[in-house]
């Protein structure tokens, strides 16, 4: 009697595994098939690259109006009004539009987890859940008075993606994961991207955040802690291993005029500059306007006038468009008409998408600046480089994955380079990287009148969806 119930049971448990798990057997048996194997080995390839149903393409189809509804609900969790969206890291807000994602996680069925910044993550399981995923996804906080389309659509944007693809009956081997990152904008605690520094594995940054308080003098591990983060100060269980995933692919607006102006529908993007920040100060002895003859003076504001102009020649004479500088802060002290300058304050950015490139400007940079306070008698009493982070180029197959998507789902698209930078800059120092970029209304971004069409961001669903299913099965 036993031994019979035990062998029906064990006859049923084979069965249900045979059932649930048939897509991998068959998988394993073009794998195993003994002539292909003995070609592999020969050639040192897989012979067999697993195939998507040629039909994939044309199964995908976005829930715009769910989509766009989310969209517009998420706009509501700001700290101004409508239009304008503003979502501060661990603000109420913020908790809120976090429940908020994590709850349209659960209800699309991924698993949720939450790291110790409260990076949120859902996956939905592979059938071979051991390989690394790919991942996706982008950040949901808004600096002030910004729009609603920066960030979100990359978070709900992946979140449809993977809705689209279990409605299509695709059924991933290695798992899809959608990240929602913690404070990509640095509006808080002046950190960009903290969240994905964090699991890229900055040490740097770590001992930063020791010391980092807010323009409140609110310091960080408490306003994670309030935000509902016990355990922020575990900030080494945020990094992820290199390899821990096989790549990622953020969906982005273009946050430029390139897509919208020339008609075309996504842009897939190659590399991504990445800004040096330079806080420059000189010193002079300011003086009276009238009183002090030319010949005496050591006019702190004319050396930063000078420096100016010297990154503006410095950059033009890279010899590449992609290199661009900017000084945006120019402040002199003590600032009044009738007196010398004895006080000047740079703030230089400059960015390219050639690390060396852009080094080198940053070099030539600091010997004009060093030259021109000794011609000019002013002390250099600051050259500080606050960062200089490495640009990123994107991964060659995920590149590729991308366009063949677009060609198959028949959208037009080129190849493009980010000028602004995102989380998938510091995803790349641990994964192979991709954006896809869609258009957005005369490239304004970070503020109210920020505008995609929901036609266009189901485009960019649909080519992150299908290079997602791509990725998934190589
Ligand atoms: C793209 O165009 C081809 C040729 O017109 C068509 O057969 C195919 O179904 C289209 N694909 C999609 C996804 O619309
Ligand atoms: C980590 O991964 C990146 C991106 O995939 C790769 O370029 C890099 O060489 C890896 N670094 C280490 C230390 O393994
Ligand atoms: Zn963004």
């Amino acid at each position: 009697m036993m031994k019979a119930l035990r062998f029906s049971l064990l006859q049923f448990l084979l069965s249900v595994y045979f059932f649930s798990f048939c897509p991998v057997n068959l998988a394993m048996n073009i794998e195993q098939d003994p002539l292909i194997k003995t070609m592999e080995d020969f050639s040192g390839y897989a012979i067999h690259e697993p195939q998507l149903s040629e039909s994939l393409s044309s199964s995908l189809s976005v829930d715009t109006q769910n989509l766009q509804k989310q969209i517009d609900e998420l706009s509501t969790f700001s700290d101004t009004s409508a239009p304008s969206v503003t979502r501060i890291l661990y603000s109420e807000k913020d908790v809120m539009s976090r429940r908020y994602i994590k709850n349209i996680m659960e209800a699309s069925g991924l698993s949720v987890r939450e790291d110790a910044v409260g990076n949120i993550f859902g996956q939905w399981s592979g059938y071979e859940p051991e390989l690394s995923p790919v991942s996706t996804g982008s950040h949901t906080d808004a600096i002030p008075y910004s729009g609603k389309y920066d960030g979100v659509v990359g978070v709900l944007g992946a979140i449809e993606a993977i809705n689209v693809l279990k409605r299509s009956g695709f059924k991933p081997k290695r798992s899809l994961e959608v990240i929602m990152f913690a404070s990509e904008e640095p509006t808080r605690f002046g950190i960009s991207c903290l969240g994905s520094r964090l699991l890229a594995g900055s040490e740097e940054l770590v001992q930063q955040l020791k010391k980092t308080v807010d323009s409140e003098n609110v310091a960080f591990f408490d306003a994670a802690k309030s935000a509902g983060y016990k355990n922020a100060e575990d900030l080494s269980s945020v990094f992820l291993k290199n390899g821990s995933y096989s790549g990622f692919v953020e969906l982005h607006i273009e946050q430029g005029p390139i897509l919208e102006e020339e008609g075309i529908s996504i842009g897939v993007v190659t590399a991504i500059a990445a800004p040096a920040s330079i806080k420059v100060e000189f010193e002079g002895n300011g003086g009276h306007a009238g009183a002090v003859l030319m010949p005496q003076r050591n006019d702190a504001g004319l050396a930063a006038a000078e420096l100016a102009l010297a990154v503006e020649k410095h950059v033009l004479e890279s010899g590449s468009v992609d290199t661009v500088g900017t000084v945006g802060i120019l402040e002199l002290h003590p600032g009044a008409i009738n007196s010398i300058p004895s006080k000047s304050h740079l703030e230089i950015d400059t960015r390219d998408i050639d690390e060396e490139r852009r080094n080198s400007v940053v070099d030539k940079i600091y010997q004009s600046a060093l030259s021109i306070s000794k011609r000019r008698g002013v002390k250099l009493s600051q050259f500080n480089i606050v960062n200089k982070d490495p640009p990123a180029l994107s991964d060659e197959l995920i590149i590729k994955a991308a366009e063949s998507a677009s060609r198959e789902l028949n959208l037009t698209y080129k190849k493009m380079i980010s000028r602004a930078y995102h989380d998938s800059l510091f995803m790349a120092r641990i994964t192979p990287m991709g954006m896809i970029f869609i258009p957005c209304y005369k490239g304004y971004s970070h503020k109210p009148e920020e505008y995609s069409s929901i036609t266009d961001i189901a485009n960019g669903v649909k080519v992150l969806a299908l290079t997602l299913a791509k990725l998934s099965i190589s």
